[in-house]
C-alpha cells in the first residue's frame, strides 16, 4: 500500500496545472457504448478510476486505447462489438460509477447486467432513481444475486422528474434517452459541469439535446449516433483543492488549465475566508493568503452551490481560520470520515449528525493518518502541508483514484511530499468504492 510522507511548513508558490475532470471522463467513456464508431476523448486524467473504466469497457468487448504521452492524455474507444453487456461485481465494487454503463447498454444493446454498486465509505449510494427512470422509459428490470438485469427492445421517451438531484442518475438517463423512441423531458436534473460535458459529447455524436446545464432537459431520440472527438473539461474539484492548498499554506499559487467559471462558489467562500483570488485569464486563477484566515460557514449543495466534493478540503482550511466555522453536509450521510484523522493532528472539530463545528486557529502536529475516501485523503494532505513535522498518510490509493500525480504537482510548487512504496502503477485494486 503506497503512503505519502509530507513535512509541513512550506508555502506553495508557483504554477500548478489541473488535469481533465475524472467525473466528466467516466460518463463520456460510457457514452462510447452508444455507437459502433470510434470515440476519442482528450484531456483524460491519468487516475485509477479511468483505468478501472477501461477494464470495465474492455470486459464487455470494447476496444479501448488509453495513452498518456506528454502531448496527449487520450483514449479512443470502439464499441463495434459488445460481446458481453455486463458490468461484473469485481469491477463495480471498486468503482460505483460503473453503474453509468446501465443506460447506454440498454439503449444500444437492449439489455444490461450490472452488479449493484452497494454502499461505500461516504454513504449508501443507491441507484433507485436510475432504475425508476429506465422503467418509466419501458425497460423491465429484475434484481437477483446482487445484479440488476434491464431489458427493452427499444426505450421510449418519457417525462422523468427526479425525486432527488442525482449527477450520475441524470447522466445515465440522458444516455438512455438519446437513442429512445420519441421525446424525453427530464426535470429536476443535475446541473453539474460534468453533465454539460457529457451532453456536449453526445451532441457531437449526433444527439438532439436542449437545456443541458439547466434543471430541465428535452431530448429528441435518434435511431443511431456516430463517432466523435471531444476534449474533456478541467477538473473543478482538483482546481478547488489546489486553491485551498495555496490559501492554507499562505502561499502565492497560480492554478492553471482550470475553468474559473466552474469555481464561483469555491472562490466566493475562499474570499470570505480571507484569501485573495485573482482570475488571471479564462483558464487560470491566482490565490494568495498572506494575512489571517477568517472563519466562514459552508453548507454543501448541488451545483452551482458549494460542492460536497470540496467539503473535506475546506474543513482543513477552517481548522486554521480565526473563529468558529460551521460545516453542513447536505448531500451524503457519512462524509465526515476525515474529521477523526484531522482531530488526531490537533484539530478541534465536533460532529453532530450532518453538521460539524470547527474551532479554528488549531496548531496541527504531524501524525500517521489513514485515508478513507478520495476527498478525505485530499483533506489530510492539506492538513499535513501545514502541520508541524512529518506526517505519514496511509492508503493513498484512494487519492490515486481521482488526483493525477498529485505529489509531483505539489512538489513542483514547493511542498515537501514524497511517495513511499510502489509507483502509481501498483496493481492492487482498492477494496472499496466511493
Ligand atoms: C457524483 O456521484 C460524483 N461521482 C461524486 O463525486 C459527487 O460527490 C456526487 O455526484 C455529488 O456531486 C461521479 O460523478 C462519478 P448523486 P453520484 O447521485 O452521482 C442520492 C468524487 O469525490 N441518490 O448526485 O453517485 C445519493 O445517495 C465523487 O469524485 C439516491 O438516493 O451522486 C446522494 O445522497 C464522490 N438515489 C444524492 O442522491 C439515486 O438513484 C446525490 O447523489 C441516486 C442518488
Amino acid at each position: 500500500m503506497d503512503k505519502f510522507v509530507i513535512r509541513g511548513g512550506n508555502p506553495l508558490i508557483g504554477t500548478i496545472r489541473v488535469s481533465g475532470a475524472k467525473n466528466s471522463a467516466l460518463p463520456c467513456m460510457a457514452a462510447a457504448i452508444l455507437t459502433e464508431d470510434e470515440v476519442t476523448l482528450e484531456n483524460i486524467p491519468q487516475v485509477r478510476d479511468i483505468e478501472t473504466e477501461r477494464r470495465l469497457l474492455a470486459s464487455m468487448g470494447a476496444e479501448v486505447e488509453l495513452g498518456y504521452g506528454r502531448a496527449q492524455h487520450r483514449t479512443t474507444i470502439s464499441c463495434r462489438t459488445l460481446s458481453d453487456p455486463e458490468a461484473k461485481y469485481e469491477i463495480v465494487k471498486t468503482m460505483r460509477a460503473s453503474s453509468l454503463v446501465l443506460g447506454p447498454l440498454v439503449a444500444r444493446a437492449g439489455m444490461a447486467r450490472v452488479a449493484m454498486p452497494g454502499g461505500c465509505a461516504i454513504g449508501g449510494r443507491p441507484i433507485d432513481l436510475h432504475i425508476k427512470g429506465l422503467e418509466k422509459m419501458g425497460a423491465t428490470i429484475t434484481q437477483e444475486h446482487g445484479y440488476l438485469e434491464a431489458r427493452a427492445s427499444r426505450l421510449k421517451g418519457a417525462h422523468l422528474v427526479f425525486d432527488k438531484i442525482t449527477v450520475t442518475g441524470t447522466e445515465d438517463l440522458l444516455m438512455a434517452a438519446v437513442l429512445a423512441e420519441g421525446e424525453t423531458l427530464m426535470e429536476n436534473c443535475a446541473r453539474e459541469p460534468e453533465v454539460t460535458d457529457l451532453a456536449a459529447l453526445l451532441v457531437a455524436m449526433g444527439a438532439r439535446i436542449d437545456g443541458a446545464g439547466t434543471s430541465t432537459m428535452r431530448i429528441q431520440g435518434v435511431t443511431s449516433l456516430h463517432g466523435a472527438r471531444y476534449r474533456i473539461n478541467p477538473d473543478r474539484i482538483e482546481a478547488g483543492t489546489f486553491l485551498v492548498a495555496g490559501a492554507i499554506t499562505r502561499g502565492d499559487l497560480i492554478v492553471a488549465n482550470c475553468n474559473p467559471s466552474h469555481l464561483s462558489a469555491i472562490i466566493a467562500k475562499l474570499e470570505e475566508a480571507g484569501a485573495r483570488i485573482d482570475i488571471l485569464s479564462s483558464d487560470s486563477v491566482r490565490v494568495r493568503a498572506d494575512g489571517a484566515l477568517k472563519a466562514a460557514d459552508i453548507s454543501t449543495e448541488e451545483y452551482p452551490g458549494f460542492p460536497t466534493d470540496m467539503q473535506a478540503q475546506y474543513m482543513a482550511l477552517a481548522t486554521q481560520a480565526e473563529g468558529v466555522s460551521m460545516v453542513k453536509e447536505n448531500i451524503f450521510e457519512n462524509r465526515f470520515m476525515h474529521v477523526q484523522e484531522l482531530v488526531r493532528m490537533g484539530a478541534n472539530i465536533k460532529v453532530d449528525g450532518r453538521s460539524a463545528t470547527v474551532r479554528g486557529s488549531a496548531r496541527l502536529s504531524a501524525a500517521a493518518v489513514m485515508c478513507s475516501d478520495l476527498r478525505a485523503s485530499a483533506s489530510l494532505v492539506l492538513a499535513a502541508l501545514v502541520a508541524d513535522g512529518e506526517s505519514i498518510l496511509d492508503r493513498v490509493y484512494h487519492m490515486d483514484r481521482g488526483y493525477e500525480r498529485i505529489e509531483e504537482k505539489l512538489r513542483g510548487v514547493g511542498a515537501q511530499i514524497r511517495r513511499m512504496g510502489n509507483v502509481f502503477a501498483s496493481r492492487q485494486d482498492p477494496v472499496e468504492a466511493d
